[in-house]
């Protein structure tokens, strides 16, 4: 386990497939922050409101699910890990069905208001790296450092097939295109804490940038915006 370093909190909202997780992990591992996939923790409530059926625009089935269910995030080590109720659930909420099922189960507001909770009460102490949709809006509207990492869709697509691919899941271009489409528009038009730019967050577009470009622009940020604080 590392040892977290005292921070800001690092704030990274952006739309599915810009490449935040990646970064985020990146990022953290370089200042010794802790990083926090919140996405992971939209994934676990749809993971166990799929497995028990229930109908995921039903507000009050999920508010019932979301009663009895103990979502945990440990991001303390290297490969951070999310489970439900003590079952490790890391591998199981990366499929594309489970990243649809986290996008519906988001639009409910018990679902946010349990998921927020956890994720500031994860981030409270500071010097951690959070990754999400609401971070710089919501979550931490305080945030010391905010960045929208966006990306084109098609490139979005093209590199969450590849992630796909290489994992060894059976996947079709045009239909993780199609999906992360629906998902931008799902995520940015719900009427709770919907994807959007906070007003005082940093934009990169990722799409012409490699992995160590967009750290590189991060770190560069993160030092000049500490350095400005008196
Ligand atoms: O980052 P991801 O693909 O793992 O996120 C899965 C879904 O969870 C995403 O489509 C919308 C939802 N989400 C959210 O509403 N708010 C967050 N802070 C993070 C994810």
């Amino acid at each position: 386990m590392i040892k977290r370093a005292q921070g800001p909190v690092i704030a990274i909202d952006g739309p599915s497939g810009a490449g935040k997780s990646t970064i985020a992990k990146l990022l953290a591992r370089r200042l010794k922050y802790a990083y926090i996939d919140t996405g992971a923790m939209y994934r676990a409530i749809g993971w166990k409101a799929t497995r028990e059926g229930i109908d995921l625009a039903d507000e009050h089935a999920l508010a019932e699910l979301v009663s009895r269910t103990k979502v945990t995030f440990n991001g303390g080590s290297a490969d951070p890990k999310v489970s439900v109720d003590g079952r490790d659930v890391s591998g199981e909420i990366r499929t594309p069905e489970m990243g649809m099922a986290a996008s519906a189960v988001s639009r409910s507001k018990t679902v946010r208001a349990r998921l927020l909770e956890l994720q500031r009460e994860l981030g409270a102490d500071g010097g951690v790296v959070m990754d999400g949709r609401d971070i710089g809006t919501v979550v931490f509207p305080d945030a010391e450092v905010k960045f929208y990492l966006d990306a084109t869709a098609e490139e979005r697509g093209r590199r969450r097939y590849q992630e796909l691919k290489e994992k060894g899941l059976d996947v079709e271009l045009a239909r993780i295109t199609g999906e992360i489409a629906m998902r931008d528009l799902q995520d940015s038009r719900r009427d709770i804490a919907p994807l959007r730019k906070a007003d005082d967050a940093i934009l990169i577009d990722s799409s012409r940038l490699t992995v160590e470009e967009v750290l590189e622009r991060m770190l560069g940020e993160i030092g000049s915006r500490r350095a400005g604080r008196v």
